[in-house]
């Protein structure tokens, strides 16, 4: 049988493709036909010291396969310079993998100002730059595909990841706004929240489990949120030893109270129950089905 999702004429720009997530998606991406840029940074998960031998053996891999690629050794914060590689390397930019990342793991108590700074950087002003940057190209020419790589650290928390979880989720922030902008030029923008087996899980996930949880197996959902065929935005994926699941925000109905004549705490504590229960809960896709319970209650209490 053919494969459908194929990207014969088109670009891809994977960033921290060095390894990890990013190498699979890389090789993946090439496989369906891609001419991909394997952009790597090459320092250590911590964000230290630089190398060109991740991306430039990604690309070897890759060419080895019969595929095509070069390799771009910048940080994502110099994004930029990442899309000119691009257009540089093949004229054009289809689609951007926001993979890069790093971990400066500590307690809230015991973080500092450069542990804070440098996760915001590479993640957020870094998926920021490279998606900036390649932003024209892809409105000019109609079309785009934007992933971003959030994680369940930041859309659940998780202790000693204050830095990281705020980077995460703030890019599934960026991922909501960008979905609405981008649509009316055909850019479809989608985030992810990835678990594999890599560098940066080593020693937190169960050896047993770190097996099975290879990262060829987050790959299959980047490359049909990256393709033609993929045809929503705005998503939030988590994916990871062969499971994909979709996750949307929920709120509860919510307990109304009288916006002119006012209310009280001991009024919020009254009705603490009913605001807390999900019983009825409602899944707004939007800003405008966000307020509807809100501008449903002025009604309730004319004046
Ligand atoms: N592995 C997981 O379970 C998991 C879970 C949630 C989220 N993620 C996210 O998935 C992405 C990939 O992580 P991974 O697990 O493959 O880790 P990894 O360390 O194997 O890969 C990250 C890659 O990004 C590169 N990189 C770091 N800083 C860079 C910079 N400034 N510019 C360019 N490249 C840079 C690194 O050199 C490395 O090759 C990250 O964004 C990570 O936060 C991973």
């Amino acid at each position: 049988m053919s494969e459908t999702v194929r990207f014969d004429d088109k670009v891809v720009i994977v960033t921290g493709a060095g390894g990890g997530l990013g190498r699979a998606h890389a090789l993946q991406f090439a496989r369906h036909g891609a001419r991909v840029v394997v952009n790597d940074l090459g320092g250590s998960a911590h964000g230290e010291g630089a190398s060109a031998s991740a991306a430039d053996r990604v690309v070897a891999e890759i060419r080895e396969q019969g595929g095509q690629a070069v390799a771009s050794h910048d940080s994502v914060t110099d994004g930029d310079k990442i899309v000119q590689n691009a257009l540089d390397a093949f004229g054009r930019i289809d689609v951007v993998v926001n993979n890069a990342g790093i971990l400066r793991d500590k307690s809230f108590a015991k973080m500092e100002d450069a542990d804070w700074d440098l996760v915001y950087r590479v993640h957020v002003e870094g998926a920021y730059k490279v998606t900036r940057a390649a932003w024209p190209h892809l409105r000019e020419q109609n079309y785009g595909r934007v992933i971003f790589t959030s994680s369940t650290s930041g859309i659940y928390g998780n202790f000693g990841q204050s830095n990281y979880g705020m980077a995460k989720l703030g890019l599934y922030g960026l991922t909501r706004t960008l979905a609405i902008e981008g649509r009316k030029n055909n850019i479809l923008v989608n985030a992810i929240a990835p678990t594999g087996g890599t560098r940066m899980t080593e020693g937190l996930i169960p050896a047993s489990v770190f097996e099975l949880l290879k990262p060829e197996l987050v790959s299959p959902l980047v490359v049909y949120l990256g393709s033609e065929q993929c045809q929503d935005t705005s998503g939030l994926y988590e994916v990871g030893g062969g499971w994909i699941g979709k996750v949307r925000w929920e709120r509860s109905l919510g307990a109304g109270f009288d916006p002119r004549a006012g209310f009280t705490p001991d009024d919020v504590a009254a009705q603490w129950q009913t605001i807390s229960d999900f019983e009825d809960a409602v899944h707004p896709g939007d800003n405008v089905e966000a307020l509807k319970e809100m501008m449903a209650n002025l009604q309730k209490f004319p004046g």
